[in-house]
């Protein structure tokens, strides 16, 4: 049978990942290239640029550009190129790219004799790329904040309160901080956008997904928000690219891919979106209310489909497009992987100790609770990053210390998540800390609800994949449906499920249990609320039994 094959990319904030899926026999083939070991000269930790300030966190498209001309040709190489019929782009979320007037004839002459980046590296009016990691911008989100309203305000319109990584207060900053530079910028993409615009060789329009991102829509319209404009920087409208708010193919395939990498001059590339709208699709949640998903990557997100939009009171979470035109809520923690590796490497554990402490070790952990900000965190939002520990927490205490950073990691998600009204009964577990068993466990017991790990660690990728497939082939009339493509693709692929036990899951659930005590200790560290003492002791004497390993 022929090939049939549709092509997902994620460039992700540590390496740029292709998904193949063939239609044909529903095979899957994936290639990786990190960003730091195979760009040393970009000087990168994690994909990003380290500065002196640690809210400052950028990184260097010119990196991204020759891991894009990679990929390619990895998959020129493994003969999968000619055979592709389409593509679909996921990126890091809110990340933005700053270009000049040069842009579009730039792209649109790319010689494919050469690498895209000797052609391509002048294009660019800010050099390096504010990325979701950056917390640099709070004093603009103060002044969009100001002239919005309040937060509620903020939220109400698009989706989410002024936040620090968004594009758009970091739009607001690059203004403030270099007119001239921004007087050069003609056009603004976010990476999603700018990635498929290199595959087109065309400034293409960006998804709901990923610009409902930048607080600078309106949910409700669907449309660039001219209240959030003004409040952001003068004459941003022309610099913004078209948004779109459902799947569309957004053209071919450029002549440079079609001459230098054999692809077929008919391959489509629909709009590119968020990592985490396309991995709703790639753990096949989209249009599935009653399962959420964690994602365990650099960052740890907990989100989920939604519906019909709902206008809850919140200061944290975001409302972002889907791929079929509806809503997702998203929830962020910026202190995922990286508090956890932190904690890993200080008592020198590989992570298959990290998981077996998390398995051997009581739930509840005595009532010892630890608040894992080794980085600026984003929910809740701790500028300044700070460890905490309560309730006689040993900083030399290894097992405590493990089980105190993956609990206030799960307890946060939970916790963060109840404007959402969403009461999962699983909970899809997916990227690279989902192999953790103990993590899985902890998630299970905190969220007293059934997890399933998820073994394609690049749902992502997938999900962009399997977006290609839709929107293309709907494009041409054939009326394939995401579940069609889900069972495909999706639903082999759950590798372990953890169930909840009752009594665990009280630890954390009674009404002076775990998430109580937690709860306080994180209004203390933010200053709202009374030293958590008492409620820790009243834990105690509560749950006695579980004073001692399992
Ligand atoms: C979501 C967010 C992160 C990035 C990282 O709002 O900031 O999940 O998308 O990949």
């Amino acid at each position: 049978m022929a090939k049939e094959l549709f092509l997902g990319l994620d460039l992700s904030t540590q390496s740029l990942t292709a998904v193949v899926i063939d239609l044909s026999n529903k095979e899957i083939r994936q290639n990786s290239l990190n960003f730091d070991d195979r760009y040393p000269s970009y000087k990168t930790e994690g994909g990003v640029i380290i500065c002196e300030d640690p809210k400052v966190v950028h990184s260097d498209p010119r990196m991204w550009i020759e891991a894009l001309d990679d990929i390619l040709n990895w998959l020129k190489e493994k003969g999968l190129t000619a055979h592709i019929r389409g593509i679909g782009v996921s990126a890091q979320q809110h990340g933005s790219v700053y270009l000049n007037q040069d842009a579009p004839v730039a792209l649109s002459l790319l010689n494919p004799s050469h690498k895209m980046l000797a052609q391509i590296q002048n294009v660019f009016s800010r050099k390096t790329s504010p990325v979701w990691m950056d917390s640099s911008t709070n004093k603009e989100c103060l002044e969009i904040t100001e002239s919005l309203g309040d937060d509620l305000n903020v939220a109400r319109l698009t989706g989410s309160i002024a936040t620090e990584r968004f594009a758009g207060p970091q739009i607001r900053k690059f203004w403030k901080e270099g007119r001239e530079n921004y007087e050069k910028t003609n056009y603004i993409s976010l990476i999603s956008s700018f990635v498929t615009s290199l595959l087109i060789g065309r400034l293409v329009p960006v998804d709901a997904g990923d610009g409902f991102g930048m607080n600078l829509a309106d949910i409700r319209t669907g449309e660039w928000s001219e209240a959030a404009l003004r409040a952001t920087a003068p004459d941003l409208k022309r610099r913004l690219p078209q948004l779109v708010t459902k799947d569309v193919v957004v053209g071919n395939v450029s002549k440079y891919l079609v001459e230098r990498y054999s692809f077929n001059p008919d391959t489509k590339v629909i709009v590119g979106s968020g990592d985490n709208p396309c991995s709703l699709v790639g753990l096949g949640l989209i249009g599935e209310p009653n399962i959420s998903a964690i994602s365990l990557g650099t960052s740890d997100t907990y989100f989920g489909y939604m519906p019909k939009l709902l206008d809850k009171k919140r200061s944290t979470g975001h409302i972002f497009g889907t791929a079929n035109g509806k809503y997702m809520f998203l929830i962020c923690f910026k202190n995922g992987s990286l508090a956890r590796e932190q904690v890993k490497n200080s008592y020198s554990l590989s992570w298959h100790e990290f998981s077996k402490i998390l398995l051997d070790t009581p739930p509840g952990n005595r009532g010892r609770i630890m608040l894992p900000y080794f980085l600026p965190e984003i929910t809740p939002l701790m500028l300044e990053p700070e460890v905490s520990r309560f309730g006689g927490l040993a900083k030399e205490d290894a097992q405590a210390n493990v089980r105190a950073v993956a609990e206030a990691q799960v307890m946060a998600m939970y916790l963060h998540s109840d404007w959402t009204g969403h009461q999962p009964k699983s909970i899809l577990v997916t990227a690279g800390g989902s192999e953790n068993r103990g993590l899985l466990k902890v998630i299970s017991h905190v969220f007293g609800a059934e997890v399933r790990s998820f073994e394609v660690k690049e749902s992502a990728a997938l999900g962009a994949a399997i977006r290609a497939v839709y929107c293309c082939l709907n494009n041409e009339g054939a009326k394939i449906g995401w579940n069609e493509l889900i069972e495909m693709f999706v639903k082999g692929h759950v590798a372990h499920v953890v169930y909840p036990s009752p009594n665990d899951v009280k630890i954390y659930h009674d009404k002076h249990g775990l998430l109580s005590v937690y709860e306080a200790c994180e209004k203390f560290a933010l200053g709202i609320g009374e030293n958590p003492h008492r409620k820790i002791e009243v834990f105690k004497k509560q749950f006695p039994n579980h004073d001692g390993p399992k």
